[in-house]
């Protein structure tokens, strides 16, 4: 076969260079025809659109085409033609084909028929191959990108936080270990605790849960970082909202007061939605059109208001006016009780209309480095709760005095050892501050109108899954 460059196929869809002769490689999704002439719709990742490959039979033999069926890879050479079929601009004549790879239709799972989610996580090693998951990740990496260009326009620096790590942030026991030690053979000390001394560490070591406590450090330096990486959690809630192993962007801005913080996260989830709107619309579109028939209405609607801010207490309020109206919930309301995804939809979906920031929740159900509120009982949180998601950001002020910071530490079980370093910006040039966590995740579950988390990361980690 004569040796062309490749030319990649949203590249061959936009092109007019009608008569050129051209090389495209990727994979089958149908081989249909009829006993002359056999269409070939080929897709290489880059579109959602397919090419069409049109193959004279005579040309090339019954037998050369019989192992191109779905899922093989073809490398085709052949001339840039206008259509004449509907719904695509431009086709190959095909002149030359090479089969790279075939896919048995008796044991290749993704024949062209619609598959369950479920079933296309069970083969989630073949899934990018589907209309739905070329989306949902051209999607993803779009959505990181425009992460890193919002920071950086901004003068953000992106700050590498460590993955391995001796304490817990959020100082809820939900980390998962990393050891060395041999579990068939653990020494343990008179108390029968284990002892860490022999461990590769020389001390219990977890998985990050979040990388704030590092990322503060940065900011009280570089002034306004943000971080961007995965983080681990063993909460074992089998959610479609909760992965053990997602990915999470923290921005921390010295000098940032809640307000400033609240408003620099409206803008961040506004950038990033318009960028999709902007950038992936033929992937949006789709998504749209097979799952979710509201789900461009549903982003222009969030781009379109201001984001409500609400005191938790206020919010509270409005939710048991809804019961006492005789609103059903699941979990009950009252003040000092945490939200569940149902009342945040509550206030979003239904009073609201919109996007709600929630602040000032009570102390006892947020994080020791929360900024303390004079009346006691409050701490300076803001989460941002979103139609169809709940609970997309979390976030807050810090506690910047020293001593109310160290004191809440020890209240909530979180020890000076663990954290002296953390303590010290408080010691030396303490500033006040704030950032917050936006769960990559769940942002795309609202852009790509996915209804299960595990539809929007590559290889999903969930309570007893951890295959491919
Ligand atoms: O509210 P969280 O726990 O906040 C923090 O971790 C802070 N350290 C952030 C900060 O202030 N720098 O988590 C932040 C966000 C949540 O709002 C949610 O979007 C996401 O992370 N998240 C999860 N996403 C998927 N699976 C899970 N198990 C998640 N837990 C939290
Ligand atoms: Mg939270």
């Amino acid at each position: 076969m004569e040796k062309i460059s490749r030319t990649k196929i949203t590249d061959l869809l936009k092109s007019d260079a009608f008569g050129t002769t051209v090389n495209v490689k990727g994979w089958v999704r149908t081989r249909r025809g009829s006993k002359q002439i056999n269409f070939i719709a080929l897709n290489d990742g880059s579109t959602i659109h397919n090419l069409q490959i049109v193959v004279d039979i005579e040309k090339f033999g019954e037998d050369f085409l019989k192992p191109i069926t779905t899922g093989a890879c073809i490398s085709v050479n052949g001339t840039l033609t206008a259509s004449q079929g509907s719904g695509q601009k431009v086709e190959i004549q095909a002149s030359e084909i090479e089969i790279y790879g075939t896919a048995d239709p008796a044991t290749y799972p993704l024949q062209k028929k619609g598959h369950s989610m479920e079933f296309l996580r069970e083969i989630a090693h073949l899934r990018p191959r589907t209309n739905t998951f070329g989306a949902v990740f051209r999607i993803r990496h779009n959505m990181a990108i425009a992460i890193h260009k919002f920071f950086h326009e901004r003068g953000f620096f992106y700050f590498h936080t460590p993955i391995i790590t001796a304490s817990d942030c959020e100082g809820a026991g939900q980390m998962f270990q990393v050891t060395t030690l041999n579990l068939y053979d653990l020494k343990k000390d008179e108390n029968g605790s284990i002892v860490y001394d022999n461990d590769f560490f020389g001390k219990q070591a977890s998985l990050t849960v979040s990388g704030q406590l590092e990322g503060e450090l940065a900011a009280m330096a570089l002034g306004a970082i943000y971080t961007f990486g995965p983080t681990f959690r063993a909460e074992n809630s089998n959610t479609p909202r909760h992965l053990a192993e997602f990915w999470m962007i923290e921005p921390e801005v010295a000098f940032y007061e809640i307000e400033e913080n609240m408003q620099l996260a409206e803008d961040f989830i506004k950038y990033c939605l318009q960028w999709a709107l902007d950038n992936c619309m033929d992937d949006i579109q789709f998504l749209n059109d097979m799952f979710d028939k509201e789900l461009i209405n549903r982003i222009k609607f969030v781009l379109a208001d201001k984001f409500v801010r609400l005191p938790y207490t206020e919010g509270i309020r409005i939710l048991e006016e809804a019961v006492a109206k005789g609103r059903k919930f699941e979990f009950p309301i009252f003040w000092g009780a945490d939200l569940a995804a149902e009342h945040e939809r509550y206030l979003v979906e239904e009073h609201f209309k919109r996007p709600v920031i929630l602040t000032d929740y009570p102390k006892e159900i947020k994080s020791f480095y929360m900024k303390q509120n004079d009346d006691k009982k409050t701490v300076r949180a803001m989460d941002v709760l979103f139609p169809k998601i709940g609970e997309i950001i979390g976030g807050s002020q810090r506690e910047e005095d020293y001593e109310k910071l160290r004191t809440r530490a020890k209240e909530m079980g979180v020890p000076d050892k663990d954290i002296w370093w953390y303590l010290d910006t408080r010691r030396f040039g303490t500033a006040p501050h704030s950032g917050f966590g936006l769960g990559f995740e769940r942002l795309l579950l609202f852009v790509t109108g996915m209804s299960n988390i595990r539809d929007v990361i590559p290889f999903p980690r969930t309570p007893k899954n951890a295959e491919f």
